[in-house]
């Protein structure tokens, strides 16, 4: 994987799987203290003490299509590659939190990339899904959170393709704004 959006695409997605009804994603860009952390917080059906064990090992999978799970391991691979950490807690019946730490001008640190993209991919995919995207850059903040949006568009649903232009926009303004 080239970029870090899509890694939270494939970890999100596995929160999809798990059955989760709010994920949230959280990016932390510190340039001070040269830092950037992604986390992605679930409320899906988490996992027990030995599937986190196995979680981490690129043969272990739950899926039945192909053997291989490689969506953790990548992710933590890619964090020890750019002088940073991994980790991974989950608690059966609660949830699973997935945080990758990064060093922010680490030569190895992979692009963000196109992060509102895969944001509107998740959203579009998963309309039962509610989303919120949390992006910090030093002091400023950006927050974008589907259950605010939902009341605003009453019966519309929320990946109709004018409200999934919406939310790009807004995001796309809120991610420019925190970077200036
Ligand atoms: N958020 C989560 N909640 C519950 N279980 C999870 C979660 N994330 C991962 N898992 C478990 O860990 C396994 C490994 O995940 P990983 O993303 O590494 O591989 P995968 O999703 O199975 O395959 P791939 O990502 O390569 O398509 C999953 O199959 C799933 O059983
Ligand atoms: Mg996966």
């Amino acid at each position: 994987m080239l970029e870090l959006a899509a890694h939270i695409l494939d970890i999100a997605e596995n929160s999809v799987r798990a059955g989760a009804e709010l994920i949230e994603i959280n990016i932390n860009e510190d340039t001070i203290d040269d830092l950037l952390s992604i986390e992605i917080i679930d409320d899906g059906q988490g996992m027990k003490q030995e599937e986190i064990k196995k979680a981490l090992d690129p043969f272990y999978t739950t899926k039945t299509v192909r053997r291989i799970g490689l969506g953790l391991p990548l992710l933590a691979d890619a964090t020890q590659r750019a002088g940073g950490h991994f980790n991974l807690e989950s608690q059966e019946g609660k949830g699973t939190t997935v945080q990758a730490h990064f060093g922010h001008s680490h030569i190895d640190r992979q692009p963000l990339g196109d992060i509102i993209n895969t944001l509107i991919i998740l959203i579009a995919g998963n309309p039962d899904v509610d989303f919120v995207y949390k992006h910090k850059y030093n002091s400023r903040q950006f927050k974008m959170d589907t259950r605010n949006i939902r009341k605003e568009i009453d019966d519309i649903p929320i990946n109709h393709p004018e409200i999934l232009k919406y939310i790009r926009e807004v995001s796309e303004e809120g991610f420019n704004d925190i970077k200036q």
